[in-house]
């Protein structure tokens, strides 16, 4: 009797116990979607029931497959990023007891079903990225994360501007675009939110895009040796995942989801002088006839804040600027382009035009009982429009229409985070959300976005020209109207490199026409800093000199002869180069990639390349490579990937795989160049409305590799080309078979450039060779990138001064193929 009371009171304790588990399993504040209950597939969709969550499985394309999940069933699809449909693509769909089974011709997509789980294979069986089994997507209250199993040695790259390694591993960070003044050099987050990372272990990368606005976390490994992740704070969880055997191809994948940038007008790529303010008229034309007697090429003057009357926006100081339209003509004549600031604060002020028309358009962000929301910024109390709905983004570009007839080409997109004193927006604040009201928390991060793209359509309606749009906040998809520079960095040496490797992670994260206040905004540069700056920033798509307010002057003239004869040289330097960066900013807005390119692109199972004493080299476009370092650096250690490397000053070769240790000096900034690399030049121009001599001069350095570079031209300034007004050749060159062909040209514009002088660098010396079966003669001399600079070293030693012995010959231009036996 007392054994059976016994065994009845043991099961009545397991059964307590087993209950207190089940309850205390489903009192767990961490939701997870459970088991599989339903599938549904239709077409490229798998439609998921779960115990506690739904989901749905799109194919985009054979490497592109999207997640999306949430704990209701999913509401309708909207995105400000993403512009693009899923492609018809051939899948193969089957399942069992246990998983889905997705099959395309590049991946395959397995779908635990008890629990849900996901996992990403290569058509041969290698696990790309799989859900850490047990933690997978769960919800904390709002909060959806997605953890994916830490493989071995893996490695992440890109987010967007973010501070930190370039290899991300061990990092966490989160997106919430701030107004981070003076930043420090390992602040998180910054100014914009671009959700979209690569991974990289066993030779196999992948791209994950998480599409979501609320304020997000991703995990890289940080504190812990399980999981990366990425999650938000609200929202669904929505991403893409994609997968290519190489970088540059998941990038461009990336851009067909999220929109590629847009031809930049080619005087946007010359040297734009900024400063915090400059004002009256008198000091900009100043500033002008400055850069032209000093003979530094220059295409944009940018006017800050000061420019408005009482810092209110659509306005001029009348005292200071009583002509604004004059001025721009004037300095248009000079072959200056004016660019002015916007900000979305609308100060609040009875009689002020753009506050009682925005008031009676009833297009400012409001409180959820429907009262104007009012924060501070500079102009004082504010209301800010709704770029979240078409009524608000057609009232700005209403606005925006008195600058252009005022002839400016630029408008400058500021504190659109949206930075306001205090920082902290409530978070009843709605936003239209193109009419599916959003709660500020939603809304934070795509507002600069849609900021920039009211911008971007207004100006380019406004007038005949492409216009220049800048942006300070972006989301995923402000690549598509706005280039984009890193904010209030500081003149410090850690600073310019850690601008390096934004630039480098944005490039990574589909923006390649970005830049950064080069000199530094806050605090006053030593010449040093600066003059290194200055150089690095040639080698930059945006090419901007800024500085804060009451700080020293910061023109390349303000730190002395010395500094101005070498900061010149390199912005010469970059008007001879317009010819291959145009290229490259073509070839960036139809493939994405971009123009600051990480070493980890071409060289992503390279170990040395994401080492930190290496992971700030870049290549700029596909020819140089940029080793930057300190001012102060006597000596660098610099890391050459596989290939053949030219030392830029004199040719010396350097061969690839290896470390080297060079002399630095502030005159020239390590620059070296891949063998196989074509790259187009012209003659000095002081601007880009200037005319350059009629010959392209193209250079050529001897390499093993084949090589195509695809030579692109049009008239720089407007929309022609999207009506074939363009002149666009590939030119290729064959590597070691030493041929080189320029194929025949497509579209209608006529080449500035009626002959093309051949430059051959590390070619053997010869007397002639032949161009399309005809013997022409070829002539050995000597070549400087730079102009000597002596009567500043007296023993003549510094590297700029030397020259490389090449050998030229020039043809005259035809659109015709063009083959050289070299
Ligand atoms: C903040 C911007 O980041 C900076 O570049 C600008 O000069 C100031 N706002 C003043 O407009």
């Amino acid at each position: 009797m007392y054994k059976v009371n016994l065994i009845k009171r043991s099961i009545q304790l397991t059964g307590a116990i087993l209950l207190l588990c089940i309850h205390a399993k489903a009192q767990s504040p961490v939701r997870m979607p459970g088991n599989i209950k339903q599938v549904t597939v239709s077409g490229q969709q798998v439609k998921i029931s779960m115990d506690n969550a739904f989901a749905e499985i799109t194919v985009y394309s054979p490497s592109v497959v999207r997640v999306r999940m949430d704990k209701q069933p999913l509401k309708a699809d909207f995105s400000y990023a993403v512009i693009s449909k899923p492609t018809t693509t051939k899948i193969n769909v089957s399942q069992n007891t246990q998983e889905i089974h997705i099959t395309t011709d590049s991946l395959q997509v397995n779908i635990g079903k008890t629990p849900f789980s996901i996992s990403f294979l290569t058509p041969d069986n290698k696990v790309i990225n799989e859900d850490e089994k047990g933690l997978t997507t769960s919800w904390i209250n709002d909060q959806v994360t997605t953890y994916k199993k830490l493989q071995d040695n893996e490695r992440f790259v890109g987010l967007g501007e973010k501070t930190g390694n370039l290899d991300r591993k061990g990092e966490a960070y989160t997106n919430w675009n701030s107004d981070v003044f003076g930043y420090a050099v390992n602040k998180d987050p910054l100014y914009s939110t671009i959700p979209f990372y690569i991974g990289i272990h066993h030779q196999l990368n992948y791209g994950i895009f998480f599409d979501n606005s609320y304020q997000s976390d991703f995990n890289f490994g940080a504190s812990n040796n399980r999981f990366s992740s990425f999650g938000a704070r609200g929202g669904e969880m929505n991403y893409y995942f994609i997968y290519h055997p190489h970088l540059n191809d998941i990038i461009k994948s990336y851009a067909d989801l999220t929109g590629y940038m847009p031809l930049p007008p080619l005087w946007s790529l010359g040297y734009q002088q900024n400063r915090y303010s400059y004002y009256p008229e008198t000091e900009v034309m100043r500033i002008a006839q400055t850069l032209r007697e000093k003979k530094v090429p220059a295409d944009g003057i940018t006017l800050d804040i000061h420019y408005m009357d009482a810092y209110k926006l659509f306005t001029w100081n009348k005292d200071r600027f009583p002509d604004p339209a004059s001025m721009t003509a004037k300095l248009k004549s000079m072959g200056l382009h004016t660019t002015v600031i916007v900000d979305p604060g609308i100060k609040v002020e009875a009689g002020y035009p753009a506050y009682e028309s925005g008031k009676a358009a009833d297009i400012f962000i409001k409180y959820n009982d429907g009262e104007n929301y009012t924060g501070q910024v500079w102009p004082g109390w504010c209301h800010f429009p709704d770029f979240t709905s078409d009524k608000g983004r057609t009232w700005w570009k209403d606005q925006l229409k008195t600058y252009m007839r005022q002839g400016v080409s630029g408008i400058w997109n500021d504190m659109n985070e949206i930075a306001t004193w205090g920082q902290k927006m409530p978070d009843n604040v709605l936003f239209s959300f193109e009419g599916h009201p959003a709660t500020h928390m939603q809304a934070h991060n795509v507002y600069g976005l849609e900021m920039a793209r009211a911008s971007y359509e207004g100006a380019r309606a406004a007038m005949k020209e492409r216009p220049f749009v800048l942006t300070r906040a972006a989301y995923a998809g402000s690549q598509r109207y706005a280039a984009l520079w890193t904010g209030d960095n500081r003149a410090e040496e850690d600073h310019m490199l850690l601008g390096v490797r934004l630039l480098s992670s944005l490039g990574l994260s589909g923006y390649s026409f970005t830049g950064m206040d080069a000199g530094g905004f806050t605090g006053n540069a030593t010449v040093g800093l600066y003059t290194r700056w200055m150089q690095l920033a040639a080698f930059i798509p945006y090419y901007r000199n800024h500085t804060q307010v009451n700080t020293k002057s910061a023109e390349p003239w303000a730190f002395g002869e010395e500094a101005l004869e070498i900061v010149r040289n390199y912005i010469n330097l970059r008007y001879h180069l317009l010819p291959y960066l145009y290229s490259k900013m073509y070839e960036a807005s139809t493939t994405a990639m971009p123009v600051v390119r990480t070493l980890a692109i071409d060289n992503t199972y390279d170990a040395q390349v994401y080492d930190p004493q290496f992971q700030n080299q870049y290549l700029f476009g596909d020819a140089f490579m940029i080793a930057p370092f300190e001012s102060s650096a006597s000596f660098g250690k610099i890391y050459f990937p596989e290939g053949k490397w030219y030392n830029l000053y004199n040719d010396a070769v350097t061969s690839g795989k290896k470390e080297d240790i060079t002399a630095i000096n502030i005159k020239s900034l390590p620059v070296y160049i891949k063998g196989s690399s074509i790259i187009p030049m012209q003659s000095l121009v002081q601007h880009t409305g200037e005319q350059p001599t009629d010959t392209l001069q193209l250079h050529i350095y001897k390499g093993e590799q084949a090589h195509l570079f695809t030579y692109y031209e049009d008239n720089g300034s407007d929309y022609d080309y999207e009506n074939e007004g363009f002149y666009k050749r590939d030119i290729i060159y064959s590597g070691a078979g030493g041929k080189l062909t320029l194929d025949k040209v497509s579209g209608h514009y006529n080449s500035k450039f009626h002959y093309i002088r051949f430059i051959l660098h590390g070619f053997e010396d010869k007397q002639q060779l032949t161009v399309d079966g005809k013997a022409i003669g070829v002539t050995a001399t000597s070549y400087s990138f730079l102009s000597p600079i002596s009567r500043f070293d007296p023993q003549g030693t510094f590297v700029p001064a030397d020259s490389c012995k090449v050998q030229q010959f020039t043809i005259a231009n035809s659109n015709q193929l063009i083959n050289v036996d070299l």
